[in-house]
């Protein structure tokens, strides 16, 4: 039996996935790690835990099979973190994450000096404070003596691909969410690079994420128990991966997912734009293109309310005695900008609210607001889709909210459309497995490989679309009022 890996590099933790030839997912390791948040708004991580995590996972992941069968591994990791290496290869700083928000100046400078219009026209994108490109810029002004020693600049999942075969390699879908890619032509933008005060020579080299770059280092196999031919391949941000672990690829496809972050991923077979930038416009894991919208913070509204709020671990029983009665019919509202949003409102200033509380608002109430909130913030994302013309009338869901039934009939009714829940939620590391079979040669490209088994589908219920499009209604009207407030509050906070 051959064997490959899929490593989803997430935010809160590592996921392992061991898949057999025959596309069975035979054994997964999961390796939490913190997040540091060293000032509001601002998250950051340490590139070693990461590896650390990786080492103890492949190990534990691969204990009870002959690790000389693994032939492949491909690693799908959090998006747009800024990994900066010196000329020794070590880590500069703490990886600013994909979810920080300390880039307002950088970003307001690269999209109102620069210009929203120049910024697409090199990149397909504008910029958003977690984007990579603004993170370096926030290097230069407020760190100049790390910036001044970046040898290697790369990615969360690119890190972990450098240690294991000294390649420094990036493939073009996780590339796109730098706004250094000329994502329509697949090369580096010049004049990005140049804005950021960075040469080519810093840069990764590119690939497509299902083609190998290279080999295990022997020190690292041996550390490991694999074989050193085991074959790397490029890998790619963990949307794509869970695109490819989903089969949205094609055109016109959607996958949802509520992981730490909220995504809608619309795959596309050519390349397009969103002409207001408010979805991002990337290269796709199986060569083609999508567009996607990404909330900030999703199954983590939940994971927050239940871990620090209602100070419990046990998240299905919280949801089990919220009936169907209940649902659009909870005077409760939540906005969940834990950590701002990016997608479609832009805002670093945005933080969460709870709306509608009284003296009979019950924990059932408020856990019900916190998963329509993040429902509804998934669908401002879909009527952006639609504003575009893309009619989507079903989607994958995969992630950790996938796992409650409550909170998908929930999305399902509020969104409108089929929900079809795969058989795997880890859609990252199914995908990553999928790459490494392709780079090892099983496929020419994902689509020969792709296969999603689908254990259910959630369609919707005419009554609670009503009630939910009510809902929605009052919901849109919330964050328009807050806007001004919200930057009142922090200039406040800040004097
Ligand atoms: C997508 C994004 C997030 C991270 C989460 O643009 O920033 O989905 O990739 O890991």
């Amino acid at each position: 039996m051959r064997y490959y890996i899929g490593v989803d590099l997430g935010t809160s933790a590592m996921k392992l996935l061991l898949v057999n030839q025959n596309h069975e997912v035979v054994n997964s390791v999961t390796k939490a790690y913190d997040v540091s948040y060293p000032h509001p708004g601002w998250s950051e991580q340490n590139p070693e835990d990461w590896w650390n995590a990786f080492l103890a996972g492949i190990k534990e992941l691969t204990a009870n099979i002959q690790t000389e069968d693994v032939d492949g591994l491909a690693v799908a990791g959090q998006m747009h973190g800024l990994v900066v290496l010196d000329d020794k290869d070590a880590v500069i700083r703490p990886t600013i994450l994909w979810n920080d928000g300390r880039t307002d100046k950088e970003t307001a400078y690269l999209n109102d000096v620069i210009g929203k219009q120049t910024l697409s026209e090199r990149t397909a994108n504008i910029a958003f404070a977690g984007f990579t490109a603004p993170k370096i810029l926030w290097m230069k002004n407020n760190e100049p003596e790390n910036y001044e020693k970046i040898a290697k600049i790369m990615l969360p999942k690119d890190y972990i691909n450098y240690r294991l075969t000294g390649v420094h390699a990036c493939d073009y879908a996780d590339a796109s969410g730098m706004l250094l890619l000329d994502v329509k032509n697949k090369c580096w933008s010049k004049a990005m690079l140049d804005i950021c005060g960075i040469t080519e020579a810093q840069m990764p080299k590119l690939f497509e994420s299902y083609q190998s770059v290279g080999k295990v280092l022997p020190e690292v196999a041996t550390e490991l128990g694999l074989r050193n031919d085991v074959t790397v391949a490029a890998g790619t941000g963990d949307n794509a991966a869970a695109a490819i672990g989903t089969a949205t690829i094609g055109n016109g496809k959607c996958n949802i997912s509520l992981g730490t972050s909220g995504t809608i991923f619309i795959s596309a077979e050519k390349f397009g734009v969103d002409e207001n930038n408010a979805l991002h416009s990337f290269c796709h894991a199986d060569g083609g293109y999508h567009l996607m919208g990404c909330i900030l913070s999703a199954a983590s509204c939940n994971k927050w309310f239940c871990d620090e709020v209602l100070q419990t671990e046990d998240y299905a029983g919280e949801q089990k005695d919220i009936t169907d009665t209940m649902l659009g019919n909870n005077e409760v509202f939540f906005l969940p900008y834990l950590m701002g949003e990016r997608s479609p409102i832009n805002d670093t200033d945005a933080t969460g609210v709870f709306i509608g509380l009284r003296p009979n608002t019950t924990r059932k109430d408020m856990l019900l607001a916190v998963l329509e909130g993040v429902s509804f913030a998934v669908r401002d994302n879909i009527e952006v889709a639609k504003k575009l013309g893309i009619e989507i009338a079903q989607s994958t869901v995969c992630g950790g909210g996938a796992k409650s039934k409550l909170w998908m009939k929930i999305l399902c009714n509020i969104l409108n459309i089929e929900l079809q829940i795969p058989q795997f939620e880890e859609g990252p590391g199914y995908g990553g497995a999928l790459l490494a079979m392709c780079a090892c040669g099983v496929g020419e490209t994902p689509k020969d490989l792709v296969d999603c088994k689908i254990k259910e589908t959630i369609k919707p219920d005419a009554e609670l679309v009503n009630r939910y499009q009510k809902k929605y209604k009052k919901f849109q009207m919330l964050y328009p009022n807050l806007k001004e407030l919200y930057k009142e509050i922090k200039e406040n906070d800040y004097e």
